[in-house]
Formats: structure tokens, C-alpha cells, sequence
């Protein structure tokens, strides 16, 4: 079927689980599959260039998850596969088992573990870096979230929306609100531009509900960071600077942490 690649996941939406009760491992095989036949008839395809595993179960062995993977390839209901939330010695595993094509983990000014071996990975075996959540969730916005704005949802859960974590955390993202409308840019384009100046091989994917705020990305590839200015985000938003974890306790449990 013709039509733009599209891209899929097995059990995650807008950064969201749905409450579904984990796949016993031995029936992780038809799970799969049926995530997948749910995506391409949710999409009206009969293939989609790269399906992902969003969250890695260690209790199944990443050969036979690869393998599965690999299966879907060959009948070609799938260009490549993905991994999300995952340490580059799982992304090196499973490469080695079959080639991997994307790896899709948090990544923002606000959230740089990545730094630590998993974006120099990908670049090592020509896998391609997915940035989440690029905007640090909303952060990076011309106008501050409110507290209001953060009260239900995900950032409910999120420990750096919470208390005196988020008013830290709104004045950091203040002083690069300064930074970009100094320059005369938006403050989402100088967020975006950040993350795409840290490698060729990394393609974020921001999220809107909007389309007139999915306008003001557009600049971000244009934008060039002069020698002063890297100098300068580094000192108004140094490594580590967020207050508080990217993800609650219950959340921490079913990602690959390193480090
Ligand atoms: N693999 C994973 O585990 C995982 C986890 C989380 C997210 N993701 C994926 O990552 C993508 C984006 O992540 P995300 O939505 O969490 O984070 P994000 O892109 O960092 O931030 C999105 C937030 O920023 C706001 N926003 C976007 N553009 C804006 C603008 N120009 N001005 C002001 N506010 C703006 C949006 O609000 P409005 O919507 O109201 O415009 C939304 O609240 C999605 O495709 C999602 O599925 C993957």
C-alpha cells in the first residue's frame, strides 16, 4: 500500500500506558502481533516503515523479542524496529542479534542522560537517536505553564511539576525564555534546535495539539548557535539543572536506568 511511512508502538501512547495487564511471557509472541495487525488497521495499512517496544520486559530474552521483530520484517509488515527507554548494552544485544533502526528515549535541555553512552551508541552503529519529548513536556514555551495547567495528567505524576520542583524549574525555563526572545526566536524553536544540534543522527519528535504552535517549530533548523551562545545556555541551563526525577517511582520501574 502506498502512502508517507508511518511509524507504530506496541503499548504506548502520548507518553501514556494504557492500563493493560503485562503479556504472560510465553504469550508475548501474539501479543505483539496483535499490537501490531491493531496499528495497521488503525492506520488503513498493510505496512509501516518502523514499529517500536516501547518499554523492554527483562523477564523475556531480548533474542526472542528480536527474533519476533525480525519475523514482522520478513513478512514484510515492517521496515525496521524499535526500542524505547532502553540502556545502550540492551541497544548493543539486541544489534548484534538483528539490525536495530531507532532508538526513542527522553531527551531535552532538562533531560540529558542520553549524553552518558546511549546518543554516542546509536551514532556508532548507524541506528537512528529518537528524541521524546523535546519541549521538556510544555516547559519550553514562550509563556510559562501555570500551576493550574499542571495538576491532572501526566505532569500530575511527575515529580519535577510538584511543588517547589516546578517553581525551580519555571524560573530556569524563564531565563531561557530571555535567551530565545533575545535572539528573536521562540522559545520551542531554540528548545528544538538544541536537541537537533547534538548529533545528524537524531530526529525529535515534539508533540501539539496545535497547529499554530506546531508553526513556531519550524524555524529550529535554521537556527545556529554562535560559540557565545552555547556558552551561554550552558551557564543559564547546566547539565543537571531540573529539579526533581523525569518520571515517578511507579514510572522508573519499567525503564532501563544506567549510570
Ligand atoms: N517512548 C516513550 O516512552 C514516550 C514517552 C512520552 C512521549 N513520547 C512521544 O514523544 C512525543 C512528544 O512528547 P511530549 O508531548 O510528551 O513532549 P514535548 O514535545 O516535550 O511537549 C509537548 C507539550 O508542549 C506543548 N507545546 C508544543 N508546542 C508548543 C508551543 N509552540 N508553544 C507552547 N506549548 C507547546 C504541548 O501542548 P499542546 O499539546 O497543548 O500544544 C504539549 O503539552 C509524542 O509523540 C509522544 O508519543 C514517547
Amino acid at each position: 500500500m502506498a502512502g508517507p511511512p508511518q511509524a507504530a508502538g506496541d503499548d504506548c501512547h502520548q507518553g501514556q500506558h494504557r492500563q493493560r495487564p503485562a503479556p504472560a511471557r510465553r504469550q508475548f509472541r501474539s501479543h505483539l502481533r496483535a499490537e501490531l495487525e491493531a496499528s495497521l488497521r488503525r492506520l488503513g495499512r498493510d505496512h509501516v516503515e518502523l514499529f517500536y517496544i516501547h518499554r523492554r520486559d527483562p523477564t523475556i530474552p531480548l533474542a526472542d523479542v528480536v527474533g519476533t521483530l525480525h519475523r514482522f520484517e520478513e513478512e514484510g509488515k515492517i521496515g525496521g524496529y524499535g526500542l524505547s527507554e532502553i540502556a545502550p548494552y540492551t541497544l548493543r544485544e539486541a544489534h548484534a542479534i538483528h539490525p536495530c533502526t531507532a532508538v526513542q528515549n527522553e531527551y531535552s535541555l532538562w533531560t540529558r542522560q542520553p549524553e552518558l553512552g546511549l546518543i554516542q551508541t546509536c551514532a556508532a552503529l548507524g541506528v537512528a537517536f529518537i528524541p521524546f519529548s523535546p519541549l521538556a513536556r510544555g516547559m519550553a514555551s514562550d509563556t510559562a505553564l501555570t500551576r493550574d495547567q499542571v495538576q491532572d495528567g501526566f505532569r500530575a505524576m511527575n515529580p519535577r511539576f510538584s511543588g517547589q520542583n516546578f517553581t525551580r524549574n519555571t524560573a530556569s525555563f524563564d531565563r531561557l525564555r530571555a535567551f530565545a526572545a533575545a535572539r528573536g526566536w521562540s522559545t520551542p524553536a531554540t528548545a528544538l534546535a538544541w536537541v537537533l544540534q547534538q548529533g545528524d543522527h537524531l530526529i525529535p519528535i515534539p508533540g501539539t495539539r496545535h497547529a499554530d504552535r506546531l508553526r513556531q517549530w519550524r524555524p529550529a533548523p535554521d537556527i545556529r548557535f554562535s560559540a557565545e551562545d552555547r556558552a551561554e545556555l550552558d551557564r543559564i541551563l547546566p547539565v543537571g539543572f531540573a529539579a526533581g526525577d523525569r518520571y515517578g517511582d511507579h514510572q522508573l520501574q519499567s525503564i532501563e536506568r544506567y549510570c
